[in-house]
């Protein structure tokens, strides 16, 4: 009756729920792509709901993406609400702990050591790790077996990660205490921190004393650097870093730099394994299509097999499709939020999103829906050549794209397009081109040494687990593999 009653005509329709604080967070919270399917087919692109206590505004589809992710900065603000779980996980003055103009600038400076001259000496790491990874672990002994797939990929991950962008001698610390370190520091991104955050529980304790001890073993580092002279360092992420002045005049301090490290690895992680999880499953509920990526790089590369290098990933069209595709079905980042910092009028309606409220992004509901993508939910990585019956009909390519800086390097101007896995705007992501890279000499090189299967033969693909910040394959995610060529 209340909903009914106090409906406010210039506020998007509220969606109905019995319980006020909790309102519609359980069916949301279970499987968000299949719960903003639903409600938008009853109320339409916008519409609010309660989520944990909150007001929250979702605007779907096209125009829905340009009004949240491409929101002026004086309207939108991602900070208010993510910093309270980041900052004690990166650490103090970057990303969401200090104002958006300084983040803007942090950006523009890890990007700068994420150049196609990195990429050329990542692919070599990347491939050797993965390469590595398959002759000793334990789980890949023989020449078939059944495993699952999803805590590999995580390993495979942070190897290839941590020693592309930091180093060989952090990569190595991963072996022995990093990789507990880190997995404590995850911990603090347990969507409960939304509202425990600050409490004195274990997980929190462990949290801040791995947060204190990471990054002491960056500073540690950065400051050996200086003393021997530093100029000899690869040029890797730290090194661009400790050379970075802001236009102030301020060169960037110690403690922020060792932050960012710890931003950038974990900003990658989850969205990177979960990619690369889902490939893996993918690739075993269709093993005809792995067989056909082997098949492209003998084309492509020659019978022997070479060391892959960055300039084989883009004649490898199929190998990069996988990796595009299953962003388009298994975006790990499925929800986007702001906080409304004035209120903000709706264009085309009568509504005025208040500042009461959040606001929510979903782009994956444009990348799944049939209006832009035919028979969305077939996984068909060949849907990406022109030729394709399934090809996308309004998806521009990046080049295509109008461009705009906020600061941090060219990006497309509009967020409007119905597919964008790495969002749009002030805040969209800049460890695209390494994931792709990253993504697509992980595929490449498993194509080359295994053939998956699901264990029970069949095609089906494992559901999807939504209880963490991101999506990811639900668990245990078993496959068969067996060596190719044995
Ligand atoms: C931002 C997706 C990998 C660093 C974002 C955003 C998305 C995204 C959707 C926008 C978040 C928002 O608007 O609130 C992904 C996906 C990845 C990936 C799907 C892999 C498949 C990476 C990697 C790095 C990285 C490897 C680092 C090397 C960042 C950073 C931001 C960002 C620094 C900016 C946050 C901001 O400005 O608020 N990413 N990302 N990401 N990502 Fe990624």
């Amino acid at each position: 009756l209340q909903q009914v009653l106090f409906k406010n005509p210039n506020e998007p329709p509220m969606v109905f729920h019995w319980f006020p604080l909790i309102g519609s967070t359980i069916t949301y919270g279970m499987d968000p792509p299949r719960w903003f399917k639903e409600t938008r087919a009853k109320y339409g692109d916008c519409f609010t709901f309660i989520l944990l206590g909150k007001k929250t505004t979702v605007y779907l589809g096209t125009q829905g993406n340009e009004f949240i992710l491409n929101g002026k900065i004086r309207d939108v603000n991602a900070e208010d609400i993510y910093s309270v779980l980041t900052t004690p996980v990166f650490g103090k003055d970057v990303v969401y702990d200090c104002p958006n103009a300084k983040l803007m600038e942090q950006k523009k400076f890890m990007k700068i050591a994420l150049t196609t001259e990195a990429f050329r000496s990542y692919v070599p790491i990347i491939s050797g790790e993965v390469s590595n990874y398959f002759k000793r672990s334990p789980d890949f002994k023989g020449k078939s077996g059944v495993v699952n797939i999803s805590p590999k990929m995580a390993q495979i991950t942070i190897f290839t990660a941590s020693h592309s962008l930091q180093g060989k001698e952090i990569r190595d610390q991963f072996d022995e205490t990093l990789a507990d370190l880190y997995h404590d520091l995850d911990m603090g991104f347990s969507p409960i921190n939304f509202q425990l955050h600050w409490a004195p529980l274990p997980w929190n304790n462990r949290r801040d004393h791995a947060q204190r001890t990471v990054a002491k073993i960056y500073m540690d580092t950065i400051k050996a650097r200086r003393a021997r002279g530093g100029e000899t360092d690869a040029q890797d992420i730290m090194y661009h870093l400790m050379n970075s002045t802001y236009k102030n005049g301020v060169k960037v301090p110690d403690h922020e730099i060792a932050h960012m490290m710890i931003a950038l690895l974990m900003a990658g992680q989850h969205s990177s394994s979960s990619t690369s999880a889902w490939c893996m499953l993918r690739l075993a509920s269709q093993p005809k299509i792995m067989d056909e990526l082997y098949e492209e790089q003998v084309r492509v590369l020659g019978a022997d097999l070479p060391d892959l290098q960055y300039e084989d990933l883009a004649k490898l069209p199929l190998n990069q499709a996988i990796i595009k595709e299953t962003l388009r079905l298994h975006a790990p980042i499925h929800t986007i939020l702001r906080a409304v910092k004035s209120p903000m009028p709706v264009p085309g309606t009568k509504f005025v999103v208040p500042t009461s409220h959040n606001l929510l992004a979903a782009p994956g509901v444009t990348s799944s829906d049939p209006h832009y993508f035919p028979n969305p939910e077939v996984w068909d990585p060949h849907r990406w050549s022109a030729d394709s019956p399934n090809a996308p009909a309004m998806v521009k390519s990046y080049e295509e794209e109008e461009k705009i800086d906020y600061g941090y390097g060219l990006v497309s101007k509009g967020a409007s397009s119905p597919y964008l896995p790495f969002g749009a705007g002030r805040h969209r992501c800049i460890g695209e081109q390494f994931a792709n890279v990253q993504l697509q000499t992980i595929v490449a090189m498993t194509a080359r040494h295994f053939r998956f299967r699901n264990v029970d033969g069949s095609d089906k693909v494992i559901r999807t687990d939504y209880t963490s910040l991101f999506s990811r394959p639900l668990e245990p995610a078993m496959i068969h593999w067996e060596r190719r060529g044995e």
